[in-house]
């Protein structure tokens, strides 16, 4: 194993657990993919978990249940079990307190709709499901600190672990067309175009994280805050942290070798863009030969284009 790749994944609502979608296909790829390369663990953050203070946990429940997944059949994700990586929970907790955070275990946490749904569609037989930390996000929602968190992360990379955001790259339940999925449980059919606003984050994520790699894609990402249309499309941070937090294991000088890809994507409720995005490649030892920075530059391999968050 030479590094791994790092996902966004959108998430959506709770009906990506069910409903056949090119994002949870997607998904099932991304999972055969980890096993296809012997992956170590997962070491995700959602967007349903944040600490208060200045505080950030991570979980170390050794037999944790599952909270209700509305909307989507309970025998989908009832009997699934889940598979949480203790040792390296006390590790991420070392690594992140070495760094400044105020970081400990909660020994109490749930699994959530966030993350289970993801690494069901993923690892649909649990039995092969690799080992799964889940890091809390910090609910004072500092794009700053998030990313520090993926950064202090990254190195786990290279160890084989895979290191997995999830949240939405348009994501705002107060502006979703909800009547469909009250009334039929259905969640796809698109029957007017999505809003403006919608449309044009939804294509500044894009353009931002396919045009910008290493120092410059956790900059960019950053600055996404600042789009005019960043509080219509999140109208809490909550999912744009996990973003953040993918755009810091994967914004080393070392990732600008690297192209970043919108892989799959799926609309919901007129309004919410389940973006999926891959930051990076598996590069195994024998495989790939990792390009550096300097390496790139001699070969004179084209340099990454700065997009600003309001292009
Ligand atoms: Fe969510």
């Amino acid at each position: 194993m030479g590094i791994t790749p790092v996902h966004f994944f959108s998430h959506g609502s709770t009906r990506m657990l069910e409903a056949d979608t090119e994002s949870g296909a997607y998904w099932t790829k991304c999972g055969q993919e980890a096993l296809a390369h012997n992956v170590k663990g997962i070491v995700i953050m959602g967007a349903h978990w944040a600490c208060l203070g200045d505080k950030i946990e991570v979980a170390t429940n050794p037999a944790p249940g599952k909270s209700f997944c509305p909307f989507s059949s309970p025998a989908l994700y009832k009997d699934w079990k889940p598979n949480p990586d203790i040792p390296t929970a006390e590790r991420c907790i070392s690594m992140l307190k070495a760094e400044g955070f105020n970081a400990g275990p909660n020994p109490d946490f749930t699994w959530i709709h966030d993350t289970f749904m993801v690494l069901i569609r993923m690892f649909p037989d649990y039995n092969k499901c690799p080992p799964v930390t889940i890091v809390s996000m910090n609910a004072r929602y500092d794009p700053y600190y998030h990313v520090k968190v993926g950064a202090t992360l990254r190195p786990l990379r290279k160890e084989g672990y895979l290191l997995i955001g999830t949240g939405g790259a348009v994501h705002n339940l107060y502006r979703n067309a909800w009547t469909n999925m009250l009334l039929y449980r259905e969640s796809l059919g698109q029957e007017r175009p999505p809003e403006a606003w919608a449309l044009n984050f939804r294509q500044a994520t894009e353009d931002v994280v396919t045009k910008n790699r290493g120092p410059a894609l956790r900059k960019a990402m950053i600055r996404l805050m600042q789009h005019p249309a960043y509080r219509e499309a999140q109208a809490t941070d909550d999912h744009w942290m996990p973003a953040l937090f993918a755009a810091g294991a994967v914004g080393d000088w070392e990732d600008e070798a690297d192209p970043n890809v919108l892989a799959a994507e799926t609309w919901e409720l007129v309004n919410m863009a389940n973006s999926q995005f891959t930051f990076g490649r598996y590069k195994d030892d024998t495989g790939n030969k990792f390009v550096g920075r300097e390496e790139r530059e001699s070969e004179k391999l084209p340099r990454p284009r700065m997009v600003t968050a309001a292009a």
